[in-house]
């Protein structure tokens, strides 16, 4: 009898229930009369959705790829496109080159998601749309990525590059991440306001390292929360560059300063400048864009020449007579360009770290995509498998790839010409959220040649 009884509740309670919550998310989203056309996939229970196996192949199984793949198992390679729910949003992911190349050229049918524009700078160029992100993305672009900025920078960046290399040679020991974040911030801050003492460079370090823990976190705004300690550490940077930029504007006439803020306070597009506003939203989010990408692609750099030590080699034999022209001077951005080698070596280093593994959208409208619908409101998601879009793509691609391609470039060539390494820990195990890195961030033995 009580056997007969819990089989009962089983069948009549329990498996249910248990198939509701199942397909709750699939219900409630995505029943075809309400919403047809969607493409294949799987929502997840109710608030969390697909989160747990995300967070299970990403973080514990330390496989994200089969993340995909069991989708492609069980729905078919189909478009490349599937439906699910991740980060409190209803969302498509799309994984074949195709599929995100149509999401990324279709400024007029997707927007950039941010969870909240005010920590990446409202009139920043990665928040604006449209007309005003053109005219933006044209300013910044001249400020940062083309050759007479480029050109600038090559020569500015050097004397702390081989001051670093030379202080790691006499420690004997580091660890490249850390230590990398310690020169493309350095170099990042010098450049963009002339800032190097190091009181600025420690509270401007921490002050970013704190808007950046929120940029991915659910927008909680209560004391506690990541996302209220960026808001504060964006709010108390912003107060940093705007004195800096109130100050210059009083000492207008005097000495100019050769750096990124003078460059965005002065530069026009059809007669217009930046506001004052215009131009902090933009230096905070070209540090926040290239801080911490570039700090990893150096990682990268310095573990994958240590594993292919053949490859080392071969830049050693590209660099070297460079190096002996130079008799001590910087090498030149025509140098640098001339390095045919090293710019495949760079190429090939930043597609195989896959820095910024995702890339979030919004449909701004209902989008039809061959045959499946995506409707206006859910977050699209491209994780770029199998194809070269690392800086991204269409108009919003990024805004500082020459730039990280240059400093990146800059240190192979100090560390080929000057230095040997080998890992501490050739088989450390990677970790993959909210980037792919090393477990042990690279530790390094490294001597002077
Ligand atoms: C290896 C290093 C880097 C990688 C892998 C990388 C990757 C990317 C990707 C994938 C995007 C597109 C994001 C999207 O479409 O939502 C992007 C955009 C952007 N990146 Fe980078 N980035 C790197 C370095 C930099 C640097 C050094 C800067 C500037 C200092 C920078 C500034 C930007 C900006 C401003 C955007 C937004 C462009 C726009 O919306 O028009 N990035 N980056």
């Amino acid at each position: 009898m009580k056997i007969e009884m819990s089989a009962c509740f089983w069948v009549a309670v329990v498996i249910p229930l248990a198939a509701l919550l199942w397909w709750w998310n699939d219900c409630w989203y995505a029943l075809p009369f309400r919403r047809p056309h969607l493409p294949p996939g799987y929502m997840g229970i109710p608030l969390l959705g697909e989160m747990l196996p995300f967070l299970y192949y990403f973080k514990i199984l330390r496989r994200p790829d089969d993340f995909i793949n069991a989708k492609r198992t069980k729905f078919g390679d189909g478009v490349g496109m599937y439906r699910t729910h991740l980060f409190g949003s209803p969302m498509i992911i799309a994984c074949t080159p195709s599929s995100n190349k149509f999401v990324l050229q279709s400024e007029s049918s997707f927007a950039v998601k941010w969870t909240n524009k005010e920590l990446v700078g409202p009139t920043s160029l990665v928040a604006v749309e449209g007309d005003s992100h053109t005219r933006v993305r044209g300013i910044v672009v001249r400020a940062i990525n083309q050759p007479n900025a480029l050109r600038k920078i090559t020569l500015m960046v050097q004397p702390r590059i081989t001051a670093s290399l030379k202080s790691w040679s006499q420690r004997g020991r580091i660890t490249a991440y850390k230590e990398a974040k310690k020169i493309v911030f350095a170099n990042t801050a010098k450049y963009f306001a002339s800032f190097e003492t190091d009181h600025v460079l420690d509270t401007l370090d921490d002050l970013f390292m704190g808007l950046l823990g929120g940029l991915r976190a659910y927008p909680l705004n209560f004391p506690g929360t990541a996302f209220h300690h960026a808001l504060k550490c964006r709010r108390k940077a912003e107060v940093i560059f705007r004195q800096e930029l109130e100050t210059r504007k009083k000492s207008e006439g005097s000495v100019p300063k050769n750096d990124l803020m003078e460059s965005l306070m002065h530069m026009k597009v059809e007669d217009k400048q930046l506001s004052d506003t215009e131009v902090i939203d933009n230096i905070v989010s070209l540090v926040v864009g290239g801080y911490v990408s570039t700090s990893l692609a150096v990682m990268w750099a310095i573990y994958y020449l240590a594993k292919y030590p053949q490859v080392l080699q071969k830049l050693r034999e590209e660099h070297v007579p460079i190096s002996k022209k130079l008799k001590g001077d910087f090498i030149t951005y025509e140098e640098i360009a001339s390095c045919k080698y090293t710019a495949k070596v760079v190429e090939e280093v930043i597609r195989m770290a896959n820095i910024a593994a995702f890339i979030f959208r919004t449909a701004k409208k209902d989008v039809d995509y061959r045959g499946y619908r995506i409707p206006k409101g859910w977050t699209v998601e491209a994780p770029k498998t199998g194809s070269y879009l690392v800086f991204g793509g269409g108009t919003r691609i990024c805004a500082g790839n020459m730039f990280a391609r240059l400093q990146l470039t800059i240190i192979i060539h100090h560390l080929a010409v000057g230095y040997r390494w080998k890992l501490v820990n050739p088989n450390a195990g990677m970790s993959y959220l909210p980037h792919p890195k090393l477990e042990d961030e690279v530790e390094i033995n490294i001597s002077q040649i």
